[in-house]
């Protein structure tokens, strides 16, 4: 039996979602909260967060969204038609996690395609071309890529700049989820109109990195822009009180908190991965590169954290193994990877391992 693993920060693990709101964007909306405002962001605090986006990602228009499902669903919206389809990777949040929420809504097909690491790729694009004229089939139109993916991976810059290529070759569109952008960003290094150019339009994830709930849609192709408004409105994601979302960007944005959040993130992450990987009978299930560590263990060992640790068992198999998602998030601190680094190791020599 394994004993009790006790947790003495109380930092969950389970989502970069579990963490509160960044100081920085919790003084933005106290100084927002002072008087009245036109409402519907015909405000200049809307008016400098949108600027503050499009001159970080070069995009020709910024619209601020409740939530990341609304981003992906208002984001697609203005690049399909209603019999174009989505190729997107099996794994997406878009796919899995969204309740069928572009189905549903834009009324169009999803092309899943099996990834073994969460990535497209311009073959497991093409894989998913057939048909196309074919007027019994839904037409790919759009490709739509999760930076980071839902398992913690990272495309490279020579990766998307590939995909890119090979879209703009086969006439189909790009969309990204960025709901982990700017973690992405921090992997890479890179600044964010470099990410930004590979796509049509993308998301620019805040909620996941310290605002209290705000995303933003990013169009890069201009002649996209037309009809963001209407989209936007008809979809239900325009704000009345918009100044409060727009303080969430603009709190994230000056000083570059969003990109130091970001880092502090992976860094803590990157402590995880570190410390764990080399433990026996635990591995790195997934590279990590990001903010997300998925590490593959015995399910006796998860068992024997998870009273006291939160985080998701994302796969078990029958063979007594499981993969977990360790989430780290802006205010995750050494002291919090250290406790469970320390859980997991004390633990681990009690659990038998498997042959190798
Ligand atoms: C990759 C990805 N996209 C989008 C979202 C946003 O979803 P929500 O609608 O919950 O804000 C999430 C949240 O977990 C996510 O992981």
């Amino acid at each position: 039996m394994l004993g009790d693993v006790t947790n003495p920060t109380g930092k969950s693990f389970g989502s970069d979602n579990h963490a509160g709101a960044h100081p920085a964007v919790l003084a933005a909306l106290a100084a927002a909260n002072t008087g009245d405002v036109i409402a519907y962001g015909d405000d200049d605090l809307s008016r400098r967060a949108e600027a503050m986006l499009c001159s970080a990602s070069g995009a020709a228009q910024a619209l601020l969204v409740f939530n990341g499902t609304a981003a992906n669903v208002t984001g697609l919206s203005l690049l399909l038609r209603p019999f174009e389809a989505v190729i997107c990777a099996e794994t997406s949040h878009l796919n899995v996690d969204e309740c069928g929420a572009a189905e549903r809504i834009l009324g169009s097909k999803l092309l899943a395609v099996p990834t073994p690491d969460g990535k497209l790729t311009p073959d497991l694009i093409a894989r998913r071309l057939g048909g196309r004229g074919d007027e019994h089939r839904a037409q790919a139109r759009v490709v739509q890529l999760a930076q980071l993916t839902e398992v913690g991976t990272c495309y490279s810059l020579p990766e998307l700049r590939a995909i890119r290529d090979f879209c703009r070759e086969n006439g189909l569109l790009i969309y990204i989820d960025g709901a982990r952008l700017a973690n992405a960003l921090a992997q890479l290094g890179c600044p964010l109109t470099d990410l930004a150019a590979c796509a049509d339009v993308l998301s620019f994830g805040g909620t996941k990195n310290g605002a209290l709930g705000v995303e933003a849609i990013l169009i890069m192709t201009g002649s996209l822009a037309a009809t963001a408004l209407f989209q936007r409105k008809q979809l239900m994601q325009l704000s009345s009180k918009m100044r409060f979302l727009s303080a969430q960007i603009v709190g994230l944005l000056e000083d570059d908190v969003w990109l130091k959040n970001a880092e502090q993130a992976n860094a803590m992450a990157r402590r995880l991965a570190t410390a764990i990987s080399g433990l026996p009978g635990v591995r790195l299930a997934f590279p990590m590169e990001g903010n997300g560590v998925f590490a593959e263990m015995d399910q006796e060992l998860a068992r024997a954290l998870q009273p006291h640790w939160r985080f998701h068992v994302w796969s078990a198999s029958g063979n007594g193994r499981c993969v977990v998602r360790l989430m780290t998030a802006f205010d995750t601190t050494e002291a919090d990877v250290d406790a469970l680094v320390g859980a997991i190791r004390e633990r681990v020599i009690h659990v038998k391992q498997p042959a190798s």
